[in-house]
């Protein structure tokens, strides 16, 4: 039997008693949406089981309730430098705080998604493992620690954890049998909408325009998708799903370094096709990571390899920098196409935050996409997703995508809320959907947007919108920070702090603050700055500083989608 596999029954005979309710929760930890749909998959396969089971977020659910809970499964990802999704940091702090409690009752299991290409990888599945291990919990299952290609280990995992949990509520005396309801296989709950991750829907792409100047190092596109007919809803703050198919030029490279046919046929979950076809759809072949390396160093015999493979640190930067045809570049191996497989991930969809409200656009979606693009050895190396967006495809073209909700990115739900918004360069995109939106609903709060970028002739993306917006009135304020105008750099923290004192006084007013962009450098140098203001404008100590936008975050009015 497949849990969750839609199967003709007979109306269900729910078993029911008096006995109290022992039950799985399912904890979510998730940035990106990954972790929140095992989650539901995992409810979708307990009730398919006759397991009662709740789901929470992490941010919806109170950390002392573990005390009263007998079985709970966290799923976490992990992002940035180890730390927790912005949603679970409150509860990933009470664990770890005194007045978190004992456990002693409870029987946990933990997943954790990640990649491991990053030095914390699954670090927050890792903290919680270790915090409910310290508090007297036990595991029933050792936890799992998934890559960016998932799917398969999860679902395997997930069978696991759901027949241990199967096994002990029923023979956990405080629990009760009763608490294994008798429901037929396949009454899992229908899917919410017709296309999904695994379901894409074949949009046609409307347009993609170079909107950065001829001058510009930068190549960013404006990309306008067709979703009319798919039912595809969403909401500024989203970010779109798209499924993007490789370069054959870059396939047919990979093949001719391996020695290797492109119509050899090989089977991929279960459909027998041609290798490059394989390549093209269903492997990553543009970035490498540290196990590709690891197993092509020991494939290829290189030497050079080998002695990177020895050091954590070198490797995982060299893993970072290099794309996986400039790795089978250090020296050459004929490999079989299996040999070649087993070194590739499978694709994973790329999210963009999504730049278009639907109240301006109706049933289009648009993105702004920063194609990835570098020279190594004379030759150009693009990214996946994004050479394909900007480039490869051709107005008309179709292009499977998805819509992958964010809500830990959200415009206010009062329209009166003054917000702030931070997104220098493809950051810029869920701010030109918020614009819109609050334009459309006639919203009265008031709208202060800060950019930047390289140029100001060059790189002011949407320039003639935004003045528009400034015109009207639908945008109070713009500060724009263009690094590379003058001889000093100026970023967007530095227009901040520049203004504290209104920043300050928009907080006070009930602003909301949002930073969209790159995460390793920009939304964490806005932070401190934002620590500065708080504590020059409101007379406060670091810690009160860092209080304060502790606070103002689990409030939901410091929200983040950096990547
Ligand atoms: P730079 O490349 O000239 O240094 C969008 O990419 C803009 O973000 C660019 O102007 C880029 O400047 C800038 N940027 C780079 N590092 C940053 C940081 N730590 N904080 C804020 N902006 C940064």
């Amino acid at each position: 039997q497949v849990a969750g596999q839609a199967q003709p029954s007979p109306a269900p005979a729910l078993a029911t008693s008096n006995q109290p309710a022992g039950k799985l929760t399912i904890i979510y930890a998730s940035q990106t949406g990954n972790a929140k749909g095992v989650a539901e998959q995992l409810k979708d396969e307990a009730d398919a089981k006759g397991i009662k089971a709740e789901v929470f977020a992490a941010g919806d659910y109170k950390g002392k309730n573990l005390a009263k809970e007998t079985h709970v499964i966290i799923v976490a990802s992990t992002h940035g430098e180890g730390e927790a999704p912005d949603d679970a940091i409150e509860l990933h702090e009470f664990l770890q705080s005194k007045k978190a409690p004992q456990l002693p009752n409870l029987q946990y299991a933990v997943i954790g998604l990640g990649d491991s290409s990053y030095e914390y990888f699954c670090q927050t599945a890792k903290d919680f493992d270790a915090f409910l291990g310290k508090l007297g919990a036990t595991s029933f299952l050792p936890r799992l620690d998934c890559d960016v290609d998932y799917e398969s280990e999860a679902v395997q995992w997930r069978a696991q954890a759901l027949g241990k949990v199967e096994e002990t509520l029923k023979s956990d005396p405080a629990s009760g049998e009763a608490d294994i309801v008798q429901l037929p296989v396949g009454q899992a709950a229908p899917a919410v909408s017709v296309y999904s991750k695994k379901n894409p829907y074949p949009a046609a792409l409307l347009a993609s325009q170079k909107i950065t100047g001829r001058q510009s190092g930068k190549d960013v596109r404006h990309v306008e998708i067709d979703l009319e007919g798919s039912g595809l809803t969403y909401q500024p703050g989203d970010a779109l799903g798209v499924w993007y198919d490789n370069a054959p030029d870059l396939v047919e490279a990979i093949l001719h370094k391996v020695g290797l046919a492109a119509d050899e046929q090989v089977e991929v979950d279960g459909e027998l096709l041609p290798l490059a076809d394989a390549l093209i759809r269903h492997y990553e072949i543009t970035l490498a990571n540290p196990q590709l390396v690891t197993k092509y160093a020991e494939l290829s015999g290189s030497k050079k390899l080998a002695k990177l493979v020895e050091d954590r640190d070198k490797l995982r930067e060299y893993a970072a920098n290099t794309q996986i045809i400039d790795v089978l570049s250090e020296k050459k191996a004929a490999l079989s196409a299996e040999q070649l497989l087993g070194l590739l991930r499978r694709l994973t969809p790329r999210l963009y935050s999504i730049a278009s409200s639907q109240e301006e656009v109706g049933d289009e979606v648009h993105l702004t996409v920063g194609l990835v693009e570098y020279q190594k050895g004379g030759e150009t190396r693009q990214g996946g997703a994004s050479g394909y967006l900007a480039q490869r495809l051709e107005e008309g073209d179709s292009v499977r995508v998805f819509v992958e909700p964010n809500n830990h990115f959200k415009l206010p739900v009062d329209d009166t809320t003054p917000v702030i918004m931070v997104g220098p360069g493809t950051g810029i995109a869920p701010f030109r959907a918020f614009v819109q939106e609050r334009d459309n609903r006639d919203a009265k709060g008031k709208n202060w947007l800060f950019f930047g970028d390289r140029t100001f002739t060059e790189d002011f993306l949407y320039q003639v919108e935004w003045q528009k917006y400034l015109k009207s009135g639908v945008v109070d304020r713009i500060d724009v920070a263009f690094s590379r105008d003058q001889a000093e750099k100026v970023y967007v923290q530095h227009r901040l702090l520049e203004h504290a004192a209104e920043v300050w006084q928009w907080l006070q007013d009930g602003a909301h603050f949002y930073v969209c962009g790159d995460a390793t450098r920009m939304a964490k140098d806005v932070h401190d700055a934002l620590i500065t203001i708080v504590e020059q404008q409101g007379s406060k100590s670091r810690e009160q500083a860092e209080q304060y936008l502790s606070e103002l975050r689990k409030s939901k009015r410091y929200q983040k989608d950096v990547y």
